[in-house]
């Protein structure tokens, strides 16, 4: 096969670039080495940015978000005896909108499927060959079993984090920062109806507990652990007490329900450069891991995905190879400053160690952003979303 882009991954970063090229009129072919369902149930994140929901409206795919998609205008921020309320348009003009990855996901590929554009799901041994020349190519074996081989004019690595196209990347050409956190998130989704307007992201001596949600009728709670912590040790009444103490405040009580889905992610940073190798150009966690806190992975990825189509677009026009030879550079500064807020986000929320010293700087820093504006201001415009240019 024969195709202009050829994009590695059916998450937000691959299939959102493929919807761009297409409205662009440029072709691609995405491979995808899960099936359907399984991209589709996969149980993500939940927050999106202004800018994502504006950039999903712009590409034809915003109609559902239209509908079902809850706008937040704050969020709170909690600590023993105080709820503060941050309230984002006041604060920087912009809202975000609490709408499941996995829908983001489902919208994407109805849209891929409705363009006419190859996505091939349940592929196997995806390989990428021949980077450093005008011709990189893909190979892999489709769900029938026959070997296919992809000739392109460059290749999207959109593949996460334990995807092929990073590691294809020279060792001795990358160079990767890392920092892993001595703890993580047990999740849960719950058949309960939230049992706040906006998400709570609660600083405790027992650890950090947060309170998101999915609709009007699904909660999705995540409570601080330690790294050897298993499931099993989490019966779910112990999760709810957990939560109701964690999350407590008075006059204020947590609605329980039953348990849809629990699970325990670790929690990393990973930033790994370059971000293009010839022509292998990374977007998504194929290049960088956030932690959670500041919903900024989802966002991400999305930006990569729009600057990369931006800078193909621009490549097939008159205007050249600038922005594609830009591209890296261009993504890298946005990486770095989210990469920057969901550390000093997680940092400031989580229990780590039993340092009395660490806990009072931790809530200097949330009074700090209680009492004032210009605090306030820079997490609101760092969670609501820097512009794509940043
Ligand atoms: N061949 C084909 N596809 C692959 C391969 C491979 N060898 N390896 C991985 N994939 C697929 C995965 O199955 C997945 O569907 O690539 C896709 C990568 O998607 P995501 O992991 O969702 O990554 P990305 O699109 O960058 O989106 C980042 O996802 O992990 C969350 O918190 C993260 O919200 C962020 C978002
Ligand atoms: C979620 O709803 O899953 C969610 C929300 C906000 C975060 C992280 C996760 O910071």
């Amino acid at each position: 096969m024969r195709t202009q882009v050829a994009i590695i991954g059916a998450g937000p970063a691959g299939l959102v670039l493929g919807q761009l090229l297409s409205n662009a009129g440029i072709e691609s072919v995405i491979v995808e080495n899960r099936s359907r369902d399984y991209v589709e149930a996969r149980l993500r994140a939940g927050v999106l940015e202004q800018g994502t929901v504006e950039l999903l409206r712009d590409m034809g795919v915003g109609q559902r978000l239209d509908r079902e998609g809850l706008r937040h205008d704050g969020i709170y921020l909690q600590w023993p005896g105080t709820r503060h309320h941050l309230d984002f348009p006041d604060l920087c003009g912009r809202s975000v909108w609490i709408y499941g990855q996995t829908e983001v996901v489902k919208d994407l590929v109805a849209a891929r499927l409705d363009s006419g554009q190859p996505l091939y799901f349940e592929v196997v041994d995806t390989a990428v060959h021949d980077l450093d020349t005008d011709r990189p190519s893909v190979t892999f074996l489709d769900s029938d079993g026959t070997a296919q081989r992809l000739d392109a004019d460059l290749i999207a690595g959109c593949d996460g984090f334990h995807g092929v196209s990073r590691p294809a990347i020279p060792a001795s050409a990358r160079h990767t920062w890392e920092r892993d956190y001595p703890y993580g998130w047990l999740g849960i989704l719950a058949e309960a109806p939230p049992s706040t307007d906006e998400l709570i992201y609660a600083w405790h001596p027992n650890g950090f507990a947060m309170h998101s949600m999915r609709s009007p009728s699904i909660s999705r709670l995540y409570l601080q652990v330690g790294l050897d912590e298993e499931l099993d040790d989490w019966s779910d009444d112990r999760i709810w007490a957990e939560l109701s103490t964690r999350l407590g405040h008075e006059g204020w009580e947590l609605t329980t329900g039953p348990i849809l889905d629990k699970g325990i992610t670790p929690m990393r940073s990973f930033v790994s450069e370059p971000m293009r190798y010839g022509g292998l150009f990374l977007a998504g966690d194929a290049s960088h891991i956030v932690p959670p806190t500041g919903a900024k992975g989802l966002n991400l990825a999305v930006a990569d995905a729009k600057l990369l189509a931006d800078a193909i677009s621009a490549s097939y026009g008159r205007r050249g190879h600038d922005l594609l030879d830009a591209y890296a550079q261009t993504a890298l500064r946005r990486v770095w400053r989210c990469t920057h807020f969901s550390w000093w986000m997680t940092s400031m929320l989580h229990i780590e160690g039993d340092d009395p010293f660490a806990r009072q700087l931790q809530l200097a820093q949330l009074r700090y952003l209680s009492t004032s504006r210009a605090a306030a201001q820079s997490l609101a415009e760092n969670y609501t979303g820097l512009p794509y240019g940043w």
